[in-house]
């Protein structure tokens, strides 16, 4: 017999049964279940809608089942449906009559969506110290690699020297404005929808701060239509997760690209690495290239569940169940990345020698021979031009900037002098940008500086 039996004279069909169960992925939720059934059992004592007696029979009951269920000791019954309905068969399986009336004044519409809440309200701040922790490998690295020159890049062609630590303090910013969305979605999370019942309350004298303030919510749902139907926040958590693999799919190609031999600039750990079945030379970067993949589901996640809410009359349709699955596989799969992304990281190898050569060829100076220009008083436009037409000459020659004799420089414009020289290397281009957000040395010290403040109010 179901729970909701009552009006049905035919069993339901076992391919129906398992079609519809969704106990298989559900029963993750079981302990925010059980603190949210807790929580309302409570309260019905407290306005005399169960005995005391009642409700301390509960309450023992589901601690038990919640012990159970962690000990492995229980099984789930796919009739019944659910996590929500499993735990309340069990509860009545073991104290009879009182497990009966915890479901008084409540709906599966609004306790899964408590559920769920209750679930992101752990799991989200878990997200956020693991990308902390990645913040703090990305710090650490920059504050060893202030100096380190290498090359920046716009179009993948080389564009002006930076430094490895800018680099990678350009990723610290990403991933502190994946913190701040967290912060934000996590306030939307933190709303208390019992009480909605299944779409419109209930004749009975609930109190649902009581249920908010012993379950730690900030608010009550406004509106018991919107309790039920709502899943922004799911929307929201997904989306905060697809920038952060979007993030670190970027930073995974750029390891991916300077572990090539033909950038050379990184060498991953062996521990983070694979080798080939076939070609013995082989050291393959894997935790990038899986990250980079990865991305792809995620953003799957994000687009079901907004397809699965497009145009969903209100208030709760079982559509709504497709909700979980995807937010269970995004959350395992931006936690693990992140997890493996920072050791990986933090064990690679800089090649500063690769890095340092390769910021100083290839005309990567060229801006700043531009700009010296500039400060003898030529129109930039001006200047552009003839260090377009000395990169022509130095191309047709074979040669680089450093290798140009004064008199060549003079024959482009007389307003080149011998201090021409101190331009060129690309310490003196970084050490030049000395601007807040650029990338020299003292400007990115600061940067350190605030990033580690933000990162010790997190840890
Ligand atoms: N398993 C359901 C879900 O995940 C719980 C709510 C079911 N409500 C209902 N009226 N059938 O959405």
């Amino acid at each position: 017999m179901k729970l909701w039996g009552g009006r049905f004279t035919r069993t339901t069909d076992h391919l129906m049964e398992d079609f519809h169960s969704s106990i298989s992925f559900d029963q993750r939720l079981y302990k925010e279940d059980i603190a949210g059934s807790i929580a309302h059992a409570r309260m019905l004592a407290a306005v005399g809608l169960i005995t005391p007696a009642e409700g301390e029979t509960i309450i023992k009951g589901l601690e038990e089942i919640r012990a159970d269920i962690a000990a492995g000791r229980v099984t789930f019954d796919v009739g019944a449906e659910d996590i929500h309905m499993n735990i309340e068969k069990l509860l009545t399986e073991r104290i009879g009559a009182a497990g009966k009336k915890l479901h008084t004044a409540r709906s599966r519409n609004d306790q899964v969506a408590l559920d769920l809440r209750l679930y992101l309200k752990e799991e989200i701040p878990a997200v956020k110290q693991l990308l902390a922790s990645l913040q703090q490998v990305l710090v650490d690295l920059a504050a060893q690699h202030l100096d380190t020159v290498m090359p920046g890049y716009t179009h993948l062609q080389k564009a002006q020297p930076v430094t490895l630590a800018h680099h990678l303090l350009a990723y610290f910013e990403m991933f502190h404005r994946d913190q701040q969305r967290l912060e934000g979605c996590l306030a939307r999370v933190d709303v208390m929808p019992l009480g909605a019942g299944a779409l419109a309350g209930t004749t009975l004298p609930i109190d649902r701060e009581m249920v908010a303030r012993e379950l730690g919510f900030r608010e009550i749902s406004a509106n018991s239509l919107d309790a039920v139907a709502d899943r922004d926040f799911v929307v929201e958590f997904l989306a905060a997760a697809s920038l952060i693999m979007m993030h670190l799919s970027r930073l995974a190609e750029e390891i991916i690209l300077w572990s090539s031999e033909e950038f050379g600039f990184i060498e991953l750990d062996d521990a983070y690495s694979t080798g080939s079945s076939m070609m013995p030379q082989k050291k393959n970067p894997d935790v990038a290239e899986l990250v980079r993949g990865k991305t792809g589901r995620v953003y799957g996640h994000l687009i079901g569940m907004l397809t699965v809410l497009k145009g969903l009359p209100l208030a709760y349709n079982k559509d709504l169940q497709e909700d979980k699955e995807a937010l269970f596989d995004a959350l395992d799969t931006v936690k693990g990345c992140l997890m493996v992304f920072a050791p990986m990281l933090k064990t690679a190898r800089f090649r500063v020698e690769r890095m340092q050569a390769g910021a100083s060829s290839g005309f990567a100076a060229a801006t700043d021979v531009a700009e010296y220009l500039v400060r003898k008083g030529l129109p930039f436009r001006e200047a552009h031009a003839v260090v377009g037409a000395l990169v022509l000459h130095c191309l047709q020659e074979g040669r680089d900037f450093q290798d140009l004799s004064l008199a060549e420089w003079q024959s482009f414009s007389p307003l080149f002098a011998e201090d021409i020289y101190t331009c060129l290397p690309a310490e003196a281009c970084v050490n030049g940008r000395n601007l807040p957000g650029g990338p020299a040395p003292a400007a990115v010290t600061q940067a350190i500086e605030r990033a580690r403040k933000f990162l010790g109010g997190l840890f």
